[in-house]
């Protein structure tokens, strides 16, 4: 057994440390404050590898391997959250989807636009009555000739106001469930898509989280991403990536709130001495530095899985289920820790405490993940 890194993961993890440091941090807090996409970090995300993470380098991508991936997620988030969700979207459910499915041809024609920063990518999944019962989607696609007729509504689409490529699913077959679905590339500049309404959110303000509407979206045959009826499994198998993004994003969240944490103990001074001094925030600080070693362990193992091309759904399930869970809980901590000042905007406490909600929501609640788990248990 090898617990090591390999002198290449600690160099990627080394760059996207002293960038996120030197120039995601210092904007982060006005980022959310006022909702702003970060455009220039993206571009510059996007010369340094790190938009294309996951693509060969023979498709012209960074070429890394999993492992290497989310140790990059985790230190862009521990900057920044919401910047770390446009990464982690566009690196493992557009990019990945297109390399691994794509036909050469796909991959030549989609993966340059989204790998280097100047354009990004999004994952329509989710509609008004297809939540985290996936199968159940109602956009559907027909077939005219020689293009696919795309009609319906996706919601929660992350990426949705800036992406110019949508990996989108849609029925194209008249049966229910999971097996009637196909995936197709997008282009959103193509006539009948449009962004409806943009969500307001609790957190990663960084990122943007609309409604996409196709109607009467003519998309050339050529766009079927995948076989005909095989969009959900490449959806879930898609998510299998997701999943480990968002369970490294929340070990950056659960990071950063160690860190802020440990460093306010130490300044901070009450009854006449650091409130380092006192057993009961020693204690917070060592549970939080555990969860969070324990959850990165998973973490790793289910990329590390992804890496060898193993099957990891239940890994990736029980990688996002800790590290969410422990982002939330180090953020409750972090915001205890940090008093009356934490509550306040002053700090930035309250902002991981907000940007961790959504990784227990986002690419399969915890109880989604608890589902995906137990059917393994039981099979
Ligand atoms: N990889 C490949 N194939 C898979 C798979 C995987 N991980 N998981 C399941 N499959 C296959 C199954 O083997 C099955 O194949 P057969 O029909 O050949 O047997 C088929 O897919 C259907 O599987 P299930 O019967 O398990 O499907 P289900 O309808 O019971 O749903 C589910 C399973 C786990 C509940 C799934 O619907 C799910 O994960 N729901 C959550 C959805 C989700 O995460 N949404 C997030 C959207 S993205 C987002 O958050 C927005 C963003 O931009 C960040």
């Amino acid at each position: 057994m090898e617990l090591e890194l390999t002198e290449e993961q600690r160099i990627v993890q080394k760059l996207a440390r002293d960038f996120a440091t030197a120039e995601i941090l210092p904007i982060a807090a006005a980022l959310d404050r006022e909702h702003r996409f970060p455009t220039e970090i993206v571009r510059k995300l996007g010369e340094l590898g790190l938009m294309s993470m996951l693509v060969p380098e023979a498709d012209g991508g960074a070429g890394m391997d999993a492992v290497s991936c989310v140790l990059a997620l985790e230190e862009i988030a521990r900057a920044c959250a919401g910047t770390a969700v446009i990464a982690s979207v566009n690196n493992s459910l557009v990019c990945d989807p297109i390399a691994r499915f794509g036909t050469a041809e796909q991959r030549a024609r989609f993966l340059p636009r989204v790998m280097h920063g100047r354009e990004i990518g999004c994952y329509c999944l989710s509609e008004p009555s297809a939540g985290s019962d996936a199968a159940a989607i109602e956009t559907s696609a027909g077939l005219d000739g020689d293009a696919w007729i795309l009609n319906g509504t996706k919601l929660w689409v992350t990426n949705g106001v800036e992406a110019s490529i949508c990996v989108v699913y849609a029925r194209t077959e008249p049966v229910a469930g999971s097996r009637g679905i196909s995936a197709f590339v997008v282009e959103k500049d193509r006539p009948g898509v449009s962004v409806g309404r943009v969500e307001r959110k609790l957190g990663i303000n960084a990122s943007s989280t609309a409604e996409i509407l196709f109607e009467e979206c003519r998309v050339p045959a050529e766009n079927l991403l995948g076989g005909r009826g095989e969009g959900f499994k490449i959806a879930l198998a898609t998510l299998d990536g997701g999943r480990i993004g968002i369970a490294a994003q929340a070990l950056g969240i659960a990071r950063a709130c160690l860190e802020d944490s440990v460093a306010y103990a130490k300044e901070r001074r009450q009854f006449g001495k650091p409130i380092a001094d006192f057993q009961a925030i020693q204690w917070k600080l060592a549970d939080m530095s555990t969860r969070l070693e324990a959850a990165r362990a998973l973490t790793w193992r289910a990329a590390w899985l992804r890496s060898q091309g193993r099957r990891c759904t239940q890994e990736a399930a029980m990688a996002k289920l800790a590290a969410s869970e422990t982002a939330m809980w180090a953020a409750t901590q972090c915001v205890q820790i940090f008093g009356g000042y934490g509550y306040t905007n002053d700090y930035p406490a309250e902002r991981h405490f907000r940007d961790a909600k959504i990784t227990e929501i986002y690419e399969g609640t915890s109880e989604i993940q608890r589902l995906v788990i137990a059917r393994n248990l039981l099979s």
